[in-house]
């Protein structure tokens, strides 16, 4: 653990000491266990492993100047984790269940929180899926709800260096009455082959279009789109994305420094309108976009200057992380201190 190089993090996997495990059975949660082990003992007919009955979360713990760690925004992930457990038909995880999970996950593994300025996080992965044995397709009546953490840098190379992206026109990754809207695996396992291909041509990610009518953006791959003309936030209103909890907080802390924000379907050629263009996610905190790049009609969409993140995304970039941090006044009360 002491060899950790805290400011050349990825965003890849550390094995740290503990993780949590709470099992559903006979219409009820057990109690929450604490493991060491890095592996779940699961049923090979477990409904998780054959029909994606599944939901995860993604959220993180930073280190303060004056060394607490703080969460954020942890109910709202608590909350969409239900929604995606309603979704696909699984048992809910409980608001308080999943707060002692995530906070104990946290605590037991404190010496894994990055320290204050390393630029670096304890990413919180909560995991749900059906672990009852069922062959037929029908939901499980077993459930598994786990937590892991293990310490990330940036999401995308370069961290806040803008970065180029492909818009996606062979693959869709949710239907419009489908489960793009839940953070449930399939929506991933649907985006491997899009995200690959767009790797192995030297793009960041791919910018997925309306599946519908490709018309309109949907989102950046694990992250929600989001555009800057002016003195407005804009970014898509569709029933096929995540509902992104920074996103959120972005356009919460826009409004409060007199920004107008707009939620609405975002045309593709209204890219051409954009000053600025970024993704955003608790894994990506914002990725600034440099250019889009539209395969079918060669067209290439260019954002601020080259090589430069926009002074509109890095002002918000800045509050967002300085909240986290607790570097800026928690004034919106979106921190949870850890005791
Ligand atoms: N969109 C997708 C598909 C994601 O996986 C994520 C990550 O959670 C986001 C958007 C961003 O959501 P949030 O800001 O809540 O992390
Ligand atoms: C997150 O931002 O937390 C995500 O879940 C993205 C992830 C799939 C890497």
């Amino acid at each position: 653990m002491n060899d950790i190089d805290w400011t050349s993090l990825s965003f890849g996997y550390i094995k740290t000491d503990y993780n949590i495990r709470c099992h559903y059975s006979d219409g009820k949660w057990g109690d929450i266990e604490v493991s060491s082990s890095e592996y779940l003992n699961v049923h090979i007919a477990a409904t998780g492993l054959h029909y994606g009955q599944e939901a995860f979360e993604g959220l993180k713990a930073y280190r303060g100047k004056d060394g607490k760690i703080r969460l954020f925004r942890w109910e709202e992930n608590a909350r969409r984790l239900m929604n995606s457990a309603e979704g696909v038909l699984m048992a809910k995880v409980p608001e308080e269940l999943f707060k002692e999970a995530v906070f104990k996950a946290v605590k037991l593994n404190e010496k894994f929180v990055p320290p204050y300025g390393s630029g670096a996080s304890l990413y919180i992965r909560p995991l749900l899926f059906g672990d009852g044995a069922m062959v037929g397709v029908n939901p499980a009546r077993e459930f598994t709800f786990a937590v892991f953490v293990t310490p990330v840098g940036s999401y995308f190379k370069g961290g806040i260096k803008p970065v180029n992206m492909l818009i996606s026109r062979k693959y869709d990754r949710a239907a419009p009455m489908g489960t793009g809207k839940y953070k449930v695996g399939g929506n991933y396992a649907a985006s491997l082959k899009a995200i690959i291909e767009a790797r192995d041509e030297g793009y960041a990610n791919i910018v997925f279009l309306d599946a519908k009518e490709k018309k309109y953006i949907d989102e950046c791959g694990p992250a929600n789109f989001f555009g800057i003309k002016g003195n407005t936030y804009i970014t898509p209103e569709s029933d096929s994305i995540l509902p992104s909890i920074t996103n959120k907080s972005l356009i919460e802390i826009a409004g409060s420094l007199g920004m107008k924000t707009e939620r609405r379907p975002v045309p593709l050629e209204e890219l051409n309108e954009f000053d600025e263009a970024g993704a955003c996610g608790t894994a990506a905190v914002i990725s600034p976009i440099g250019k889009i790049i539209d395969p079918d009609t060669n067209k290439i969409y260019k954002f601020g200057k080259e090589g430069e993140p926009g002074t509109v995304q890095m002002k918000l970039y800045n509050i967002l992380v300085g909240i986290q941090t607790g570097d800026e006044p928690d004034t919106f009360g979106w921190v949870t201190i850890l005791d």
